[in-house]
């Protein structure tokens, strides 16, 4: 699609055109000279459909036979011998790096060499034996990567033009970042076993700032024709304007630079000894001082509060094998009018819960110690005391903030009187999933979380953590960067649609951050375009039905279901349809154009947000270059085709001095309460006490 400004030969200044380029005839003025093999030359003697004949299937099989004969000449093979009459067809090649390919996976499995070896020249031979060739088995070899290096370049070249179109388009839109669709099809694209993954990868070097979905079309040459018949009914522009009304999606490498540097600023206001109270960006020292070294051991309880359910475990630490064993687990559901309820309510269920977990393990006469996941903000005072700030997600009990979490839920089981606990240890989600990533891999110092709610922990030098006493080590801190933009710093990129969801939220402004991240809000977000675009006559034919119309029916599930490359757009019509839309092809392609948008956002803010913490550490101390490893967890960052993917490339443009390794954490928020449990008994003595300092500040502010 080219912009029409751009397309001299039509009158007119908006909108895009399709062009068709005919690209196969680039080179016949001589430009690809310079890299036309003698095999070209002969093949091609004329220069005619030039670039065409170096890729496509028409071809390649006969530059490959072209090849084998010189090979021949040249009296390079053991046994084979191939004379004039030879045809070799290009689906040979493909044949023949698909037998290859299939034995490369088995060779593991195999014991005997040899015998993998020949397994793998099985087609070869086969196609050998079919021509009435003699061959060796070093011929076969010869053959495969004479068939390699001639569907490998044809990829390549092929990727070259694509990619210069994307950087075209990408040019002619301003855009910082492009993100389209490419339908493809032909035998060569789809058959070939290698051809799709080698052109992907040649794309995304040369055009590294164009992110290209792939979509294979089914018969593409006749349905293509109808999709056009049905967009040019007088919606010619459709595809612009619905970009138009994505474009405060995009935001360009430049405007994450200036975000990641307000972030910065607002972690230093966090972490002050007299701002913090007033500060977006929370810094919640955690008490926890050290990951795990290994000699923690014995068993304990923990419960996880927080995304959309409540679970209870039992989790074994084994010293000896450096290993977190989940025992046992039950989740319970959280019914809506309890998490909309009082403070007492939700701690009596929670304490009913963990009763019937041990009722059911007989443990009730034990005095297990707990760790206790609890996913919101809460100024800790000690390891086990931890005062919530406020609610966050789909969370509004009252009675509870201001008030000590552990204090409410040992009098839950106290009111109960039929068991009890040990000694307790609060930790938030990102804790927890740094402390249980920390355990396999002793360089994980950042924490962070991208499901239901986001958040990040990270290990900060205590010296720059003003309201806790201390020079020395480092203390885990809480950022709470869901928080950021509550003070309206983020006002320039939040959308309408930011704005109403935050707006019909539980706790409007809180967490203004998190609101254009998570899971919580993005398929209520992708709803309120949909809806837009519908009202706009860009989709569904302008209509609109009461489903969609509905708060929260597009679930932020849909947005990772439809942007699967290969199932995608037909899960697209099944939802659609379900909320009672009528689709057609177009429609689907463009909603799962406003899935990528969304998720693409809500990667690249995280993304901002990780440099930021990873290049923090870095300064902090004194390194030129950051080794460092991260445990993730969320359903957002799990269950997304390409999330994780969008946001290791941002965080590689921002934070280039640091090499990050992710490790996804299996179970983080259970079995890291745990591990915490554990480190805190292990480091028992050695807690010091948060300093109370909050009455001193408010005398300090007066003064000032
Ligand atoms: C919310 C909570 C935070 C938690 C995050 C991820 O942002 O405030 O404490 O870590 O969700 O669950």
């Amino acid at each position: 699609m080219e912009e029409m400004r751009n397309i001299e030969r039509v009158e007119g200044e908006d909108r895009c055109m399709c062009i068709n380029t005919e690209c196969g005839g680039f080179g016949d003025d001589g430009s690809l000279e310079f890299t036309r093999t003698e095999f070209d030359k002969t093949l091609n003697s004329e220069a005619q459909q030039t670039f065409e004949k170096m890729i496509g299937g028409k071809y390649l099989g006969e530059i490959a036979r072209l090849v084998l004969m010189k090979l021949n000449q040249l009296k390079l093979f053991e046994r084979l011998s191939v004379d004039k009459g030879f045809v070799f067809e290009t689906k040979y090649i493909s044949d023949i790096e698909k037998a290859w390919g299939q034995s490369l996976t088995q060779i593991n499995a195999s014991a005997s060499f040899k015998a993998q070896r020949q397994r793998k020249q099985r087609k070869d031979q086969e196609i050998l034996t079919c021509l009435k060739l003699p061959f060796s088995l070093v011929d076969c070899e010869i053959v495969y990567l004479v068939c390699k290096a001639v569907s490998k370049r044809a990829a390549k070249l092929c990727a070259a033009g694509l990619a210069t179109i994307g950087n075209c388009i990408r040019g002619s839109r301003g855009l910082d970042k492009l993100c389209i669709n490419v339908g493809v099809d032909g035998s060569v694209y789809t058959e070939h076993p290698k051809f799709s993954e080698r052109l992907k990868e040649t794309v995304a070097i040369l055009a590294p700032k164009c992110k290209l979905t792939f979509h294979v079309s089914e018969d593409g040459s006749r349905r293509g024709a109808a999709i056009l018949a049905a967009m040019t009914q007088g919606r010619a522009d459709q595809p612009k304007q619905v970009e138009v009304c994505l474009q405060p999606f995009r935001l360009s490498v430049e405007k994450l630079q200036d975000v990641s540097s307000r972030l910065r600023k607002d972690m230093i206001r966090g972490l002050g000894k007299h701002t913090h109270c007033r500060a977006p960006v929370k810094m919640l020292p955690t008490f926890v001082r050290a990951i795990p070294d290994g000699r923690e051991k014995g068993d304990f309880l923990a419960l996880d509060l927080g995304g959309t359910n409540f679970r209870v475990l039992r989790v074994r630490v084994v010293e000896e094998m450096q290993k977190l064993l989940k025992m046992d687990s039950k989740i319970c559901a959280i019914p809506q009018e309890i998490m909309l309820g009082t403070g007492e309510q939700l701690f009596d269920h929670i304490a009913a819960c963990l009763a019937e977990f041990l009722e059911s393990l007989e443990l009730k006469d034990q005095t297990l110690p707990l760790g206790f996941t609890f996913s919101f903000p809460c100024e800790q005072k000690d390891i086990d005391k931890s005062i919530l700030i406020h609610w966050t997600k789909g969370f509004n009990c009252s009675g509870v903030v201001g008030e000590d979490v552990v204090r409410l839920l040992r009098e839950a089981i106290h009111r109960r009187g039929d068991y009890d606990i040990g000694s307790v240890a609060m930790v938030n989600d990102t804790v927890g999933t740094m402390m249980s990533c920390g355990y396999r891999d002793q360089s994980c110092e950042i924490g962070m979380i991208i499901g239901t709610g986001t958040n990040a922990c990270y290990m900060e030098e205590i010296k720059n953590v003003k309201r806790v006493e201390g020079e020395d080590g480092r203390m885990c801190i809480n950022t709470e960067w869901g928080g950021f933009g509550d003070d309206g710093s983020l006002k320039d990129i939040q959308t309408e649609f930011d704005l109403v969801v935050d707006g019909d939220s539980l706790n409007p402004g809180v967490h203004v951050f998190e609101k254009m991240i998570s899971g919580m809000y993005l398929g209520e977000i992708a709803r309120l375009v949909l809806v837009k675009l519908a009202r706009d006559k860009l989709l569904f034919g302008g209509d609109l039905s009461v489903a969609l119309l509905t708060q929260d029916s597009f679930e932020t599930r849909f947005i990772s279901e439809i942007e699967e490359e290969n199932t995608g757009l037909q899960k697209a019509q099944e939802i659609l349809s379900e909320l009672d839309l009528t689709v057609g092809p177009v429609d689907c392609q463009i909603v799962r154009l406003v899935c990528d948008s969304l998720s693409t956002r809500s990667a690249q803010l995280c993304a901002t947000a990780l440099a930021t913490i990873a290049n923090r550490i870095r300064v902090n101390r004194g390194l030129d270059h950051l080794s460092t490893t991260v445990g993730v967890d969320g359903t957002v960052y799990k269950k997304h085709p390409n999330f994780s993917e969008k946001l290791q490339e941002t965080v590689r443009i921002l934070a280039p001095k640091c090499d990050i390794t992710y490790l996804v954490s299996d179970d983080g928020s259970g079995k890291g309460a745990a591990m915490v449990t554990a480190v805190a008994q292990r480091l028992a003595m050695q807690s010091r006490i948060l300093e109370d300092i909050d009455g001193e500040e408010e005398e300090e502010d007066q003064e000032n």
